[in-house]
């Protein structure tokens, strides 16, 4: 099938590539030339496991290509919107100024029988807006909303192979359209679930907001466990045993950032309160609150640790994304906690395998080092809070001959406490005593 994809950020790059390596004719759209200049030369623009390897096999095969001309989207059949919508400078709504502008370049490109495919993340309501407007165009085009529960690190597979579809539809007609699209995983039993625009909507930040409950869940009960010397991970690990809970999604620390789950729980909340609901989600802000105070725990931990004297101290932080398997900084808690440190005039020297460029774009004032190493060296504090593998790997016994001070937190409980007491630190986790 002939397909375009609007935005080619971290959703839509990598939608458009796995399309076309999954046998469509794919074109994707973005304003920003830069990007679009990489991704022609089959470079990502952004770090995501597995995406260089599929842009280089669909560029390859013919049927993928890049352009800045909206005007190129013409001959798809199927247009897949995936501009982000980000939260407002002025308040917790989404930002839907990209979406429109998405709506509005596409509009006279439209011809009978397209169909336009939401997948950016938006307020329920907003699809029945936008199909309005699409048919008081005139072309006969229609609009379905299709939201995509990929995660970064996981993309690429997550496009691929996803765990449910879900298209919201206001024919079933268009129903058979996605059918065709996503053919492979159709044919690999994939769940598919039919449904109405708004249900379709919801059901994207019904999951992200579940997801972030979950975990300012467990990082509630890291608090109770903090003031009772209770250890939290034993506590995950007990209730995550019964199926109805499970464990996935229950590891305490200093808890959830990225480009979705935090402005996408604020954004939710705004539109409950627009609908007349706020108190059906006003659990929301309580789960927001917990997760902004595991940051300043953190925070608090490292004062403690420093014995008060934070000032000209050399804290070493390991990790600055959001997450590991990632180069995404938005919202990052590690790069928060980095920044709060450097706020009370720490010696901050940040580390990161993925996440320096985009940690220094926003925040010059920070120290960076590419090597492990070099960021260690006579640290008087070492501060995990981001788990990547290299950290978590680290001989604690290397670590004490480098570093100056003896005390580590691990703010993603991520690390062998017992390991790292057996080299002679002390070990700090969360919700742990
Ligand atoms: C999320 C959703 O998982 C995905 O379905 C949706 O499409 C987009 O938002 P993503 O933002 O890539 O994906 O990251 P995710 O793996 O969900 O992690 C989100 C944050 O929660 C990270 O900061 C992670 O470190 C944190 N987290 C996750 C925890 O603190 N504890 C956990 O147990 C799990």
């Amino acid at each position: 099938m002939k397909l375009s994809v609007i935005g080619c950020g971290y959703l839509g790059a990598v939608h458009a590539a796995a399309m076309a390596e999954l046998g469509h004719e794919v074109v994707g759209v973005d304003v920003d030339p830069v990007k679009i200049e990489q991704l022609r030369a089959g470079r990502a623009p952004f770090f995501e496991p597995g995406l260089p390897e599929v842009l280089a096999s669909a560029g390859a095969s013919g049927r993928l290509r890049f352009t800045t001309e909206l005007a190129d989207a013409a001959d798809a059949v199927v247009h897949f919107v995936a501009v982000g919508t980000p939260q407002s400078r002025d308040g917790n709504a989404a930002d839907l100024r990209y979406v429109d502008a998405a709506i509005d370049g596409l509009l006279p490109l439209l011809k009978d029988g397209d169909l336009v495919v939401g997948k950016s993340t938006v307020p329920v309501g907003t699809a029945r807006r936008l199909a309005e407007r699409i048919a008081a165009g005139g072309s006969g085009a229609r609009l379905a909303w299709n939201p995509e529960f990929l995660r970064e690190g996981f993309a690429v597979k997550d496009t691929i192979e996803p765990d449910r579809l879900v298209y919201g539809v206001d024919d079933e007609r268009d129903a058979a359209v996605l059918d065709e699209v996503y053919a492979t995983a159709i044919a690999a039993g994939t769940p598919r679930i039919v449904t109405d625009f708004a249900t379709a909507e919801l059901v994207k930040v019904a999951a992200n907001a579940f997801l972030a409950t979950k975990i300012s869940f467990i990082n509630a009960m890291a608090e109770i466990a903090e003031a009772t010397g209770a250890d939290v991970t034993r506590l995950a690990d007990a209730i995550g045993h019964d199926a109805r809970i499970g464990r996935r999604f229950l590891n305490a620390g200093v808890g959830f950032g990225g480009g979705c789950l935090p402005k996408d729980i604020r954004a939710f909340t705004a539109r409950a309160e627009e609908l007349g609901r706020g108190e059906s989600v006003a659990f929301l802000k309580e789960v927001d609150a917990i997760n902004l105070r595991r940051r300043r725990r953190v925070v608090e931990l490292a004062q403690e640790a420093l014995g008060g004297a934070v000032f000209g101290r050399k804290v070493a932080v390991l990790g600055v994304t959001f997450k590991p398997h990632s180069d995404d900084v938005r919202d990052s808690p590690a790069l928060d906690v980095a920044v709060q440190l450097k706020g009370l005039g720490a010696d901050v020297v940040v580390t990161d395998p993925e996440g320096i460029d985009n940690a220094r774009a926003r925040h010059p004032q920070l120290l960076y080092s590419n090597a492990t190493d070099e960021a260690l060296r006579h640290a008087d504090l070492v501060v995990l809070v981001t788990e990547w593998p290299e950290y978590t790997g680290l001989d604690p016994a290397h670590v004490k001959e480098i570093a100056r001070g003896s005390t580590v937190i691990d703010g993603r409980n991520a690390l062998d406490a017992a390991a790292w007491k057996a080299a002679g630190w002390r070990y700090v986790g969360m919700g742990r005593n």
